[in-house]
């Protein structure tokens, strides 16, 4: 269940009679429990109660309470040995007029208590019962999940009887319609309709019960805020219209049609209008509801959401940091406050992937913060706030979310003004709305950013005459930034490019086609590194964008930075890998970088990195590579041979086979072969999967000069047949050719004596690579690397923590996972000279590694480095074994251990950079070349 599910099934529940016996396993259904478990728990089986309510072991105890007897059943609840020996995260207790809970895990110690009544308010603090782990922040935010559960209801009931304005062409009319209910909603309840709850009130009162005129009287509202005071007489608005001010701001205008509502969509409205509306974020609300207008996305309705922390982790370095800085340090001197105050009204604020504005609502919310406090300490609260709101400017390219974003803004400086100045003076300078525009709806890959942001004020003011279907032209509009700063940040979509459509390849084409070749391999998001590295080639601008970590690591990094880095722009600062959380956290959150540029960089770069409870540190750094480690800008690109002195690693066999080469032990005793042949024609092989999980799978392996043989045994000449049949269907030219050795896959490579093998793919949870070694009677395919016959102390290196390390930085990664390349991960893998002692240490080590893992036999690699919740399963042996392998190892590179990944990777870098820049290594480095 998806917490607005949740939210409606617990509204359900309060509004339904109280039912003593039946509550507790009605309010854990509402949490997304199945029946069987709740049967379970009925029947006794699994209910750990000791005070006859009902306890879910690692959840929630429950217990109704007598008339009037909460509080000291809630007490019970918190004493019961129970409640501490089945880790109850929660207790609850109610007797169906008040209710109380309290959150016994986060360690925070949260209580509710409330009307029964009004327990759905707070559903947002028992999320983690349905598994979704929730920052405060969201829990406090109930409200925004609300709403966004109750317009999405209206938003479909809408469309079901208005199927026309569903199509492509009215789907903005729809929007625009939401967009401007949400203001009412939010105007009502705030004292900018006179009067509270006037708007749900009208149409209460005005519209037919049947619902037949709704949509007339909503025209009617809509056409007395898009009318001027002075023109009212002359309008012929209804009386009862006449009441609502005249709010325009191009919110207003345009067309005023209204679709029609049924019975069922007047009800939706009356309720949305019972909420209270002063309670909106609109930095949460604006993610939340962006998923109502989206067919594809209202499965996900509620889960989308950025937390603030997180846009923190961006803005906060970028400017914000820098902002509170000169505030401390202006005190109360007067001159230096107003001087700050200055500055901020020059600030522009640019997201050109703003979705519903949530970076600009909070950077706008964080400015409007300091210039109270400046105001403050001149003594001037109160004061007009000087920080345009046109000042905060993004592109989005779908309409709805740019909608809510202008929306968002224009709620968030009312809150601000209400907050810093007084509700009076925030409605005295409320309306009329300012009709500028300046969330621009379009392809920011293809717009000029100049003319959205244009390095001086422009001269050029064009006034939308509907703020919502404003033509791209008009972004060009006043603002006040005459020598100011810009701040381009965001949240772009990542898109790997695989899951670009043409469209997106395009887009970037256009960015980056004359700039390199390889412009295929980036991610969506890297186009907007360039375009802000461009555009800070010609107004005073820093940049910092969210972006998935793979333009951090491996093949992209070659490609993107050195082209960024050409524009005079360093990397500012960074935050390293880290998990962007949202309400779909029990769902894998991605996991993201953030990288800020500068042109004008200060002396030591900010390195952030992620510490225990969301909590970040920061380290200083002269320099911030594309890595993002400390250390000189480098590249690392594929290498055709390897730069350090060590054995060649070669791609596993590829079978391009339709499977008819790779054998089940099924398959193969199908074949009914005698010993003879079984030892002729039959390898061990292994694939990624069976060879860190264990699993059996063979192969055919016929040697040309035993294909006659073959031949005459009637299962391997099917195969064969079979494999010839599948390579000349193949739309592959390579396949083609193949199809005339059908009995064999593309290579035919295996040890004489064993081979040393790695996993193509594999968890980054695992802390060490897998890697193992095979005999010569076994092989291995596309899924695995090799070294055939290597001398032993090769595993020793692939085994290492160096090597992961390596890997993880310099090789591509699907997601989080590691995906191993011979040619950017091993061939680039600098090592120092290795003496006869050295080797013969590392293969004594990579020996005890083996064997640390023989005495688990049967045990599989999945087995011994298994890692469960955060846990490393692996055997104290082989703990040892590995510890004592990095420990000679490192004292190889420096003499002594390192004391952590990063000092790893700095060293790592250093070599690699001496060892590619001596001849011999530098001439063997070759970009593009393949295995
Ligand atoms: C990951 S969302 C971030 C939005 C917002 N900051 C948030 O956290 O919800 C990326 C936004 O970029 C928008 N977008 C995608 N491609 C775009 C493009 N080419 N130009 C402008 N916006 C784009 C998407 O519609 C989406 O709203």
């Amino acid at each position: 269940m998806n917490a607005v599910e949740i939210e409606e099934a617990v509204t359900a529940l309060a509004a339904a009679p109280f039912d003593r016996d039946e509550f507790p396993f009605a309010f854990l259904r509402a949490f997304g429990n199945k029946e069987t478990t709740l049967k379970k728990l009925r029947s006794g089986a699994s209910n750990k109660s000791d005070l006859g309510g009902v306890l879910q072991t690692s959840n929630i105890h429950i217990a109704v309470a007598a008339p009037g007897d909460v509080s000291a059943t809630l007490a019970a609840l918190r004493e019961s040995p129970a409640t501490t020996r089945a880790k109850a995260k929660f207790i609850l207790a109610t007797d169906g007029e008040a209710f109380e809970a309290e959150d016994l895990a986060s360690g925070s110690g949260e209580t509710v208590a409330c009307a029964f009544a009004d327990f759905p308010d707070h559903f947002g603090f028992f999320l983690p019962l349905a598994g979704i782990t929730t920052v405060k922040q969201v829990r406090d935010s109930s409200f925004d999940i609300r709403a966004t559960s109750r317009l999405n209801k209206l938003y479909v009931e809408l469309l079901k009887d208005n199927p026309d304005w569903g199509t492509a062409e009215r789907r903005p009319d729809m929007n625009h319609f939401m967009a401007r209910l949400i203001f009412c909603f939010f105007a009502e309840d705030t004292d900018i309709f006179n009067g509270s709850g006037l708007f749900t009130a009208t149409i209460d009162q005005m519209s037919e019960r049947d619902s037949s005129n709704t949509h007339t009287v909503i025209g009617e509202i809509f056409r007395a805020m898009n009318t001027a005071i002075s023109n009212r007489a002359s309008a012929g608005l209804p009386r009862w219209a006449d009441g609502f001010p005249y709010v325009n701001g191009g919110l207003f205008s345009g067309s005023l049609d209204v679709p029609r509502f049924s019975k069922i969509a007047r009800t939706y409205l009356l309720h949305i209008g019972s909420l209270d509306w002063r309670k909106i974020n609109p930095d949460i609300f604006g993610s939340m509801i962006q998923a109502v207008a989206d067919d594809d996305e209202r499965g996900a309705l509620g889960m989308h959401y950025t937390s603030v922390p997180n846009i923190l982790k961006v803005l906060n370095p970028l400017f914000l940091d820098d902002l509170r800085e000169h505030l401390a340090e202006a005190g109360d001197n007067p001159r230096k406050l107003l001087n700050l105050r200055n500055r901020m009204a020059r600030i522009r604020v640019f997201d050109p992937a703003c979705g519903s504005g949530n970076f600009l609502v909070i950077a706008y919310k964080e400015m409007r913060a300091i210039e109270a406090i400046i105001n403050e300490r001149r003594g001037e609260d109160g004061l007009k706030s000087e920080i345009p709101l046109t000042n905060f400017r993004g592109i989005e390219l779908r309409d709805f979310p740019a909608e809510i974003a202008r929306l968002a803004l224009i709620i968030a400086e009312y809150q601000c003004d209400v907050l810093y100045r007084g509700q009076q003076l925030a409605l005295n300078e409320f309306l009329p709305l300012n009709a500028q525009n300046w969330i621009t709806c379009g392809n920011a890959l293809r717009l000029d950013w100049l003319s959205i942001c244009p390095p001086t004020g422009t001269g050029v003011k064009l006034v939308g005459d509907d703020l919502f279907n404003t033509p791209l032209d008009q972004a060009q509009i006043d603002f006040e930034n005459e020598g100011g700063e810009t701040y381009i940040c965001g949240n772009p979509p990542y898109l790997g490019s695989t899951w670009q459509d043409d469209e997106q390849k395009s887009d970037l084409q256009a960015i980056f086609g004359h700039r390199t070749k390889s412009w295929k391999s980036l991610d969506y998001v890297a186009g907007w590194f360039m375009k802000a590295a461009d555009y800070g080639t010609k107004t005073s601008a820093a940049a910092a964008f969210v972006s998935t970590n793979s333009i951090c690591q491996g093949q992209q990094v070659p490609i993107l930075w050195p082209l960024v880095f050409a524009t005079g722009h360093e990397i500012a600062f960074a935050h390293t890998s880290f998990k962007w959380a949202n309400l779909a956290s029990h769902k894998a959150g991605v996991t993201v970088v953030i990288v800020g540029i500068s042109n004008h960089a200060r002396k030591l770069r900010q390195l952030f990195s992620s510490a225990e409870n969301d909590a970040s540190i920061v380290k200083e750094a002269e320099n911030i590579n594309a890595y993002l480690v400390s250390g000189p800008n480098i590249e690392v690109s594929q290498a055709r041979s390897t730069i350090s002195d060590i054995s060649p690693m070669v791609r596993g066999n590829m079978p391009y086979d339709g499977g008819h080469l790779l054998l089940t032990s099924d398959d193969v005793d199908t074949l009914n072969l005698n010993e003879d042949q079984y030892h002729r024609f039959i390898r061990k092989n292994y694939g990624g999967a069976e060879f860190i999980r264990g699993v059996e799978r063979y192969c055919l392996w016929i040697e040309d000069a035993n294909l006659d043989e073959a031949m005459h045994i009637p299962g391997i000449k099917t195969r064969i047949e079979a494999v010839r049949q599948m390579r000349l269907a193949s739309p592959d030219k390579g396949a083609n050719e193949m199809a005339s050795r059908a009995h064999q896959m593309r290579e035919m490579n295996i040890g004489r004596s064993h081979t040393i093998v790695a996993a193509a793919i594999s968890s980054e949870n695992r802390p060490y690579l897998p890697c193992g070694l095979i005999n010569n009677h076994t092989t291995v395919n596309n899924k695995n690397y090799a070294l055939y016959d290597a001398p032993l102390w090769n595993l020793a290196l692939i085994a290492s923590r160096l090597h992961w390390v390596w890997i993880g930085t310099v090789c591509v990664r699907l997601e989080m996972r590691f995906s191993y390349s011979n040619t950017l991960g091993w061939n680039t893998f600098p090592v120092p000279p290795l003496t006869e002692k050295n080797k013969a240490d590392l293969t004594r080590c990579a020996e005890d590694i083996l064997l640390a893992r023989e005495a688990h036999f049967p045990a599989t690699i999945a087995d011994l480095y298994e890692v469960k919740d955060g846990e490393s399963k692996m055997p104290a042996n082989l703990r040892e074994a590995h510890e004592r392998n990095d420990a000679v190892l490192e004292r190889i590179y420096i003499g002594r251990r390192f004391r952590n990944d990063t000092e790893r990777l700095e060293k790592l870098f250093e070599l690699y950079t001496k060892m590619t820049a001596s001849g011999g290594a530098a001439k063997k480095r070759k970009a593009g070349a393949t295995a």
